[in-house]
């Protein structure tokens, strides 16, 4: 069994551990020399680049992704030479663009913030007049750790996006209501091509300054909250033909709303505690989903998981440099390096772990974490 994987990010050099246990053989296909991936790069190749992705699609019995900004004409190109592709052009599609994302999810009558498509500085005014004053814009494609999203009061704060959006295409930016909520959480599921679903328990997130900072698992107090998450995440892998895992972030509304924010087709940060406090981490369950083979029970190991970031800091260097303080007073702590330099905001890894109370299991992950951060 051959996995090939588009992209050589740090969710590609997770799935290495779980291949390899497998024994499935998985090879990536690395924008550069030196990537996260490296270990499993047999290729560097242009992912925009028809003909080196079908070159490196030779080899392989089925592809799939470490992020979805692969072109909907290499995904054809793909198709049309006879490969098998999870998840496929179709679902990948809601996924690559945010207007799209708001579009189908309506369509299919998932709960979504208020929205609308803005093309130039009066409809954004017009917006803002219509939802309190206040309004977040954002870039259709492309966009992540929050780049390509911002909080506007003024209609014309988004002009430099509506040029650069003119100029590079069809000038539509996104826009929807600054909703106010309690918290973020996330649901992960992961679905095979045969149609078996199965879900891992919801988590709660910590976003700072657009980047995803801490993850609880489960997520606390979620009430029903939980199965009514479950149910959209399901139903919305299901419509939309989604192979493989798929993330669904979510805001716990003030108002009461349960609402999806976006989508991902793709192992997700907030499913990295999986690797220590699940049967079966989000990169296993994803190689199978993609192989087509029965899943794994995503049931946690552990009453409470915590996740850290490891976002670098000014320090420079590895976090493999901090190993020994931080094993020496962590013992109980999982530390997981992407092979990345650190620099300011840079994700260069994660700390997970797992405990018996919520409180105390995030003092710990914290702690630990902080060694690679200051
Ligand atoms: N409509 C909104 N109302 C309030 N906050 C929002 C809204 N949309 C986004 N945010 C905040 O901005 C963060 C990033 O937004 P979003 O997930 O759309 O962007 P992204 O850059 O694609 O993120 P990612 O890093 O998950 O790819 C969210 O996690 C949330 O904290
Ligand atoms: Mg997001």
């Amino acid at each position: 069994m051959r996995v090939g994987v588009i992209g050589g990010g740090q969710l590609a050099r997770m799935m290495v551990p779980p291949a390899v246990a497998l024994g499935i053989d998985i090879r990536v296909l690395a924008e550069v020399e030196g990537s996260s991936a490296e270990i499993a790069a047999t290729a560097v190749g242009d992912y925009r680049d028809a003909g080196a992705v079908l070159e490196f699609a030779r080899d392989v019995d089925v592809v799939t992704f470490d992020h979805e900004h692969v072109p909907q004409a290499v995904l054809a190109a793909l198709v049309d030479a006879g490969h098998a592709v999870h998840p496929g052009p179709a679902a990948l599609a809601v996924a690559q663009d945010k207007i799209v994302m708001r579009e189908r999810l309506t369509a299919i009558g998932v709960p979504v913030p208020r929205w609308a498509v803005v093309r130039d500085a009066a409809g954004l005014g017009a917006f803002l007049a219509d939802h309190g004053g206040s309004a977040v814009v954002k870039t259709p494609r492309g966009g992540y750790d929050g780049k390509g999203v911002r909080v506007v009061r003024r209609a014309d704060e988004a002009d430099d996006w509506f040029a650069a959006a003119q100029a590079a295409g069809d000038g539509r930016l996104l826009v929807e209501e600054l909703v106010d909520f309690r918290r973020e959480l996330a649901q992960l599921v992961a679905r095979r091509p045969s149609g078996e679903v199965r879900a891992w328990p919801l988590v709660e997130t910590v976003q700072r300054e657009g980047v995803c900072a801490e993850v609880f698992a489960p997520a606390p107090d979620a009430g029903p909250f939980a199965d009514e998450a479950r149910a959209m995440t399901q139903r919305i892998a299901t419509e939309l033909g989604v192979t493989g895992v798929l993330a669904v972030e979510l805001f716990e509304a003030s108002d009461g709303r349960l609402l999806v924010n976006e989508l991902a087709m793709r192992p997700h940060n907030t499913g990295h505690w999986t690797i220590d406090g699940a049967v079966t981490s989000q990169f296993e369950q994803h190689l199978r989903a993609v192989l087509d083979l029965p899943l794994g029970d995503p049931s946690p190991t552990a009453a409470c998981s915590v996740m850290v970031n490891v976002l670098g800091g000014p320090a420079g260097g590895t976090m493999p440099d901090r190993y020994p303080a931080a094993m020496a007073a962590h013992p109980e702590a999982k530390f997981h390096s992407y092979g990345k330099q650190s620099r300011p905001g840079r994700k260069v890894g994660h700390v997970t772990v797992t405990g018996g109370e919520l409180d105390e299991t995030l003092a710990r992950a914290r702690a630990a974490a902080g060694f690679f951060q200051g």
